[in-house]
C-alpha cells in the first residue's frame, strides 16, 4: 500500500498566517503531520502554533533574501512544501498602479522561486518530497482586471511544469492546484460577484484530498473550473467576450475587455 503523504511526514506552508495557507496547515496537523507555519506575521503564527502544539511558527517574508535563506537554513529538507503566499490587488491596465504588480510578481512568483532554490536540492538529496505551488484559475488565460496577478499565477502554473519535466526519477514529486475565489482578505478586494466562492476549510480539504490524490494539476471547484480549462483551447478573443459579457468579470474600472484587444 502506498504511504500516506500527510501522516506523521513534516510538511512547510508558506502563506499560512491567514486564509488558505492557516486553513491548509490546520488540516495538515488534523492529519497528523508535523507543521511549519510561514509568513511575515509572526503574531498571527504564533497563535495559531498556541491553538495546535503540531503546527511550529517561522516567521519569513518571501521577498526577502536573507529572511528566506535563514528560514531554509532552519528548516532543512522537509517531506513538503506548500506554496500559498499570495499579494493581490484587483487591477487594469486601464488603471495601473505604480509598484502594486511588482509586488504580486515578488510575493506570488519569484517568492517560490528564492524558497525552492534552497528547499528543493535538500528534497532531492532526501530522495523523496512534494512541491505543491498553489496558483489559481486567473493563470490559465489573460483575464480583465488582473495585471500583475494572473501574470504571476501563469508564471506558477509554468514553473510547475518545469518541476515536473526535471523531477522525474528523483522521488519528488511537483503539484500545482488552481483553486476558484475563497473568502478571505483577499478576495474581499474585489466589488463584483464571485461564483461558487468557497470558505477557506473547504478549499483546504480539497488541496489535501489533491495532495492525496498525487495528480500533477488540480483546479476546483466543477464547473466553474471546467470554463478556464476547456476555455484555454478556445479562441482568445471567444475566452474574453465571455468574460466581458459576464458582470462580474468588468475590470477594476467597470468596463469590459476592449471588444477587439490589439495583439
Ligand atoms: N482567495 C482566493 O479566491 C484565491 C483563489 C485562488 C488562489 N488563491 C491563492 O491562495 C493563496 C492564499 O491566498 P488567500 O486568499 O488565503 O489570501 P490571504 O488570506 O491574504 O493569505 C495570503 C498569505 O500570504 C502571506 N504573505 C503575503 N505576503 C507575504 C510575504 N511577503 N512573505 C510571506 N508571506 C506573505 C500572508 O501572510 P502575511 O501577511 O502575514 O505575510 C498570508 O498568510 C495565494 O497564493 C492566492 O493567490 C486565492
Amino acid at each position: 500500500m502506498r504511504a500516506d503523504p500527510i501522516t506523521g511526514r513534516r510538511w512547510w506552508v508558506i502563506g499560512a498566517s491567514a486564509g488558505l495557507g492557516r486553513a491548509i496547515a490546520l488540516e495538515l496537523a488534523a492529519g497528523g503531520a508535523s507543521v511549519i507555519a510561514s509568513a511575515r506575521n509572526a503574531r498571527a503564527l504564533e497563535a495559531l502554533a498556541r491553538e495546535v502544539p503540531a503546527i511550529a511558527p517561522l516567521p519569513m517574508d518571501v521577498t526577502s533574501d536573507a529572511s528566506v535563506r535563514a528560514a531554509c537554513d532552519e528548516v532543512g529538507a522537509p517531506y513538503g512544501i506548500i506554496y500559498a503566499a499570495g499579494a493581490y490587488a484587483p487591477m487594469s491596465a486601464r488603471n495601473w498602479l505604480p509598484g502594486q504588480a511588482e509586488t504580486m510578481a515578488e510575493v506570488n512568483f519569484v517568492g517560490a522561486l528564492r524558497v525552492l532554490s534552497h528547499v528543493l536540492p535538500e528534497q532531492v538529496a532526501a530522495r523523496e518530497g512534494r512541491v505543491v505551488l498553489i496558483g489559481s484559475l486567473a493563470g490559465f488565460r489573460g483575464l480583465p482586471g488582473a495585471i500583475g496577478y494572473g501574470a504571476s499565477k501563469a508564471a506558477l502554473m509554468h514553473l510547475a511544469e518545469n518541476l515536473r519535466a526535471d523531477l522525474g526519477g528523483t522521488g519528488v514529486r511537483a503539484q500545482i492546484i488552481n483553486p476558484g475565489f475563497i473568502r478571505t482578505r483577499l478576495t474581499a478586494k474585489n466589488t463584483f460577484a464571485m461564483p461558487q466562492i468557497m470558505e477557506p476549510d473547504a478549499a483546504a480539504g480539497r488541496v489535501l484530498a489533491a495532495i492525496r490524490k498525487g495528480r500533477f494539476a488540480t483546479s476546483f471547484p466543477a464547473p466553474f473550473a471546467w470554463i478556464f480549462t476547456i476555455g484555454r483551447h478556445l479562441p482568445l478573443a471567444l475566452f474574453q467576450a465571455m468574460f466581458g459579457r459576464a458582470p462580474g468579470f468588468r475590470d477594476g474600472a467597470g468596463n469590459p475587455p476592449d471588444k477587439d484587444p490589439a495583439p
